[in-house]
This record gives C-alpha cells, structure tokens and sequence, in this order.
C-alpha cells in the first residue's frame, strides 16, 4: 500500500506567542523533528506551511504547500497535493516534534487491520471539572494526539464539503467512519505554550 504523510505546520501559534514549529530545538527547527518522523517508512510528505513560507526550501518535505484558517483547512490543503494513488495518508502536528516510532506502527498497523481512521491517545491523569459544576470522571475520557492514519478514500470523503474540526477522526467519526484507538505516546507532547519547549528539550536530544 501507498502511503504518505501530511505534516501541518500552517498555524500562527497564537497560544504560544508566535509561530512555535520553526523555534530551534536540538539544533534543528521544531517541524523538522516532525518531518523526519513523517518520512520514516512513507512514500512521500506534504509539508503545509503558512502561506508566507511557502516558497521556502524544505529539502524533508517532498512538496510544500501553503495552509488555510483552520487547522482543517490546511490539512485539505495538504491532501489536495497528496498523489491519487495513495492508499494510506498520516496526518502530524509539526508541533510535535518527539520522535515516537512506536506510535507511528500502531496506527498504521490499524489501519491495514480494517479501521477507516487511527488515533493515537494517552489517559488522562488530570482531575477534570466541568465548569458549569461536578467532576467529570476521566477514566472514560482519552487525550488524542497525532499521527493520525487513514485510509484515504476516507480521509477524502470526510473532507468533502470542507468541514472544521480540532482533528481528522473526528471527521471521519461524523462521516460514518470506523475510527480505532490504539495507544499514544506521553512523550508525544504537542507544544502548544512556552513549558512545552522546554520539556521537548529534554526529550529531543
Ligand atoms: N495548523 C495548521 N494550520 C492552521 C492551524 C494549525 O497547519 N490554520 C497546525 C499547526 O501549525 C500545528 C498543528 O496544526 O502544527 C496543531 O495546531 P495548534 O497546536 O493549535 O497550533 P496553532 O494553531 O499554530 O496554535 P494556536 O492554536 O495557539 O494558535
Ligand atoms: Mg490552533
């Protein structure tokens, strides 16, 4: 099977202060530990970038391609440059940088068992209170990270219409797809404010 990688490093990083997947970490820039884990075991990797950097050279990347307002715009952005042929497309956060090989098997192995969508998650570990009163019990909640496998013609048909949602199961979840959970990675962190930063640091070396 075909298969290739979306990595989406198109946001601003509001949260963070600014645009956290080209700050160095390791001696490199953060999407660049993404994008090497992408092109382990792919075809190819689409490499989505706001719209200002998209006639960089990214020499990882197999083609670069400039993103949209929404994190789900910018993964649509990528797959319209992913080749038609592709059975299997992986879908990562440039902002999570630590490598997690282990991670990267389980989805895809998912999806060549069957599943439509793959998603990698962690428990919570977390007391979590629901603001309008009362505890929610986590034991039934996960966290989920990236990459996220899919059989394309799924990922395709869930992006269709161009829907918005905080990730790409999801999507596929509202489509009618069989979406699989398979276990994440705790040091697969995304870097989403300034400790995060400082916590890859201690995992990227
Ligand atoms: N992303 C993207 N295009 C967007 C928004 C997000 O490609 N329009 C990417 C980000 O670059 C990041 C990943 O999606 O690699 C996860 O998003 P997030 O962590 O939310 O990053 P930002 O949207 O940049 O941060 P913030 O929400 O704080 O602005
Ligand atoms: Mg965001």
């Amino acid at each position: 099977m075909s298969t290739w990688a979306i990595v989406v490093a198109g946001g601003s990083g509001e949260r963070f202060g600014q645009r956290k997947q080209y700050l160095a970490l390791g001696g490199e820039r953060v999407l660049d530990w993404a994008l090497r884990s992408a092109a382990e075991g792919s075809d190819g990797v689409v490499l989505v970038v706001p719209a200002d950097q998209a006639d960089a050279a990214e020499p990882l990347a197999t083609a670069v391609v400039p993103g949209g307002a929404t994190r789900s715009a910018s993964v649509r952005a990528g797959l319209a440059a992913v080749p038609d042929d592709a059975a299997v497309i992986l879908v990562h956060d440039a902002a999570r940088p630590v490598p997690v090989p282990g991670v990267w098997q389980r989805v895809r192995a998912a999806i060549e068992a069957g599943a439509d969508a793959a998603v990698p998650a962690v428990p919570v570990s977390d007391t979590l209170r629901d603001l309008a009163g009362g505890t929610v019990d986590r034991s039934r909640l996960v966290a989920v990270q990236t990459p996220q496998a899919f059989r394309a013609r799924a990922l395709r048909a869930a992006h269709a219409g161009a829907p918005d949602g905080t990730d790409d199961a999801s999507l596929v979840e509202a489509a009618g797809g069989r979406v699989v959970v398979v276990d994440g990675d705790p040091a697969n962190i995304k870097i989403t404010t300034p400790v995060d930063l400082s916590l890859a640091e201690l995992l990227c070396r």
